[in-house]
């Protein structure tokens, strides 16, 4: 007899149908798993024997054949011990119901244990799309299933305890419907903490706002770690949309926290300049999402930008433009989400104070340009807003009154990041600086005098066609925080104020 149970399979950020088939059939006692599985499939068959035989039920003493269908995907990880052990216990008739409408999924323990695997959000959404009624996962995972609506989503702790419930002896009740509590956002750190530096702080505010990528430069101990670190605190809030996207790529690297099943703040990455470029755009032999599609709808802080491996920061050019990044195996191809806001910081050159006010640099014409140089063209065109951050005043620092609080300068960027949703309704786009450029006339309208500057500025600063693009982009946004439908002479002026820093820097020779 051949049973057949339902399970599902991911590759990537996409999941699949995967079929168990068992067949028992009389001849020399054997248990052979085919349908191109790994090794950690082979291992499944030790551990689903010992968890049969450690919960009590008996291990059929006959020729055992599992199928993993479809053959041709080769299928990673223990996902499949439950299934297999479910569709071994049918097939000996311990088991006797209806599972065409269910689909199961848990790594096992050598005592019959469910525990937890990744990406179970997306298996559930997808199950649902397949129209599996019950999707049976492992307890610690269930709140994650719970998150899609429609589904009942059955979390199983032991074997026993599915046996029980499929027996109709203990039934297990569907976890509930996760909905993400209202949270009051509080950091232990506030942007009010840093004193002056109120250029950036706006340029953060717009970053923020639009969603643009943004470059500080600046002497060390100026506050631009500092500055970043406290970005968070005036990230928008998320759509549901995107806490659903960001969640999926967190469950699918593993990393989501059984306390948050839901991610509902944007992501803030900051790797190490160590981070090897695998790390940091993803892939491995067993692919894993890297930094920057953790970052999705959230931040990318890379501090010290200039001490990342070339390489590993060049890789980022692509998915920068497209929000996806493409990972290629040697059987197939990959692509996660990376919709990110790149936020960098960097010294001007290796002693620092090169362009310093006060300072005297130490370093020679060479090394400031080989150091500078480290930041290719392109990748500088892709960084929306150029920042310098500067020394902090004496007075400044030691004024006794508070800045702006994070809160209220998040209020704000609420607000214009609410203008976007109502602008972009019905599309894809989730904040200005993802606007395609072919739908760049549509959604950036200029005034004449707007329109006469951006021209100006065109031929004065010498800008490329993608510069051109994402200047009109943060005028959008500058607009937006100023109420404004048309984009208006003075937001251009600022816009172009945020461009000029590459020429200080990068246009010295
Ligand atoms: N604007 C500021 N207001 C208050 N404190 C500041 C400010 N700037 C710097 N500091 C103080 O200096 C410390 C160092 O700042 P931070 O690490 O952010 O500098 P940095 O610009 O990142 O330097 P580096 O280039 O060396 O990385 C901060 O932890 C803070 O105590
Ligand atoms: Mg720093």
């Amino acid at each position: 007899m051949v049973v057949q149970i339902k399970s599902m399979g991911l590759f990537g950020m996409t999941a699949y149908d995967v079929n168990v088939e068992t067949d028992i059939s009389r001849g020399v006692s054997s248990f052979d798993i085919v349908g191109l599985p790994d090794t950690a499939i082979k291992e499944s068959r030790d551990r689903v024997r010992s968890a049969i035989t450690n919960s009590g039920f008996g291990f059929p003493n006959r020729r055992l054949v599992i199928n993993l269908a479809p053959a041709d995907i080769k299928k990673a990880g223990s996902y499949y011990d439950l299934p297999i052990l479910l569709s071994i216990l049918v097939a000996n008739n311990a088991v006797n119901c209806d599972l065409s409408k269910s689909a199961f999924i848990g790594e096992l323990s050598l005592g019959g244990d469910v525990r937890p695997v990744n990406g179970i959000l997306t298996m559930a959404i997808q199950a649902k799309k397949n129209g599996i009624q019950q999707f049976y996962v492992p307890a610690e995972n269930a709140p994650e299933g719970a998150i899609v609506e429609g589904i009942d989503i059955i979390p199983v702790p032991h074997v026993i305890n599915l046996i029980r419930h499929l027996r109709g002896q203990a039934p297990i009740a569907p976890a509930p419907h996760y909905q993400p509590a209202k949270q009051d956002l509080t950091y232990p750190i506030d942007f009010s903490d840093v004193k002056g530096q109120e250029t950036v702080k706006r340029a953060m505010e717009i970053a923020a706002g639009g969603g643009h990528n943004l470059l500080m430069i600046g002497s060390p101990g100026t506050g631009k770690s500092m500055l970043a670190q406290r970005l968070p605190t005036i990230l928008p809030d998320m759509t549901f949309e995107e806490m659903i996207e960001t969640t999926q790529i967190h469950s699918t690297a593993g990393i989501l926290s059984k306390d948050t099943p839901l991610l509902t703040q944007r992501p803030f990455r900051s790797p190490h300049h160590t981070i090897s470029p695998i790390g940091l755009s993803g892939g491995g032999s067993i692919p894993r999402p890297g930094e920057v599609s953790l970052a999705h709808h959230g931040v990318l802080f890379l501090d010290e930008l200039p001490e990342f491996n070339r390489n590993a920061i060049e890789n980022l050019r692509q998915p920068m433009e497209d929000g996806v990044i493409t990972i290629s195996r040697a059987n197939a191809v990959l692509t996660y989400p990376c919709s990110i806001m790149l936020v960098a910081a960097m010294n001007p050159c290796p002693c620092g104070y090169f362009g310093h006010p006060t300072r005297t640099c130490s370093c020679s014409h060479q090394t400031v340009l080989k150091y500078l140089s480290k930041i290719s063209g392109p990748l500088l065109d892709r960084l929306d807003l150029h920042i310098e951050v500067p020394p902090v005043d004496f007075d400044d620092l030691t004024s006794t009154t508070k800045g702006e609080s994070s809160e209220t300068i998040r209020q704000r960027v609420n607000a214009v990041r609410l203008r976007q949703q109502e602008r972009f309704k019905g599309s894809s786009i989730h904040s200005n600086a993802h606007i395609p450029s072919g739908q760049l006339d549509k959604y950036c309208p200029l005034d004449d005098a707007a329109k006469a500057v951006i021209k100006r500025s065109f031929h004065q600063l010498n800008l490329s066609a993608r510069s051109y693009s994402r200047l009109l982009k943060v005028s959008r946004t500058i607009a937006d925080m100023d109420n404004s439908d048309v984009i208006q002479r003075s937001h251009i002026f600022e816009a172009v104020q945020y461009r000029t820093l590459d020429r200080k820097y990068w246009q010295r020779t």
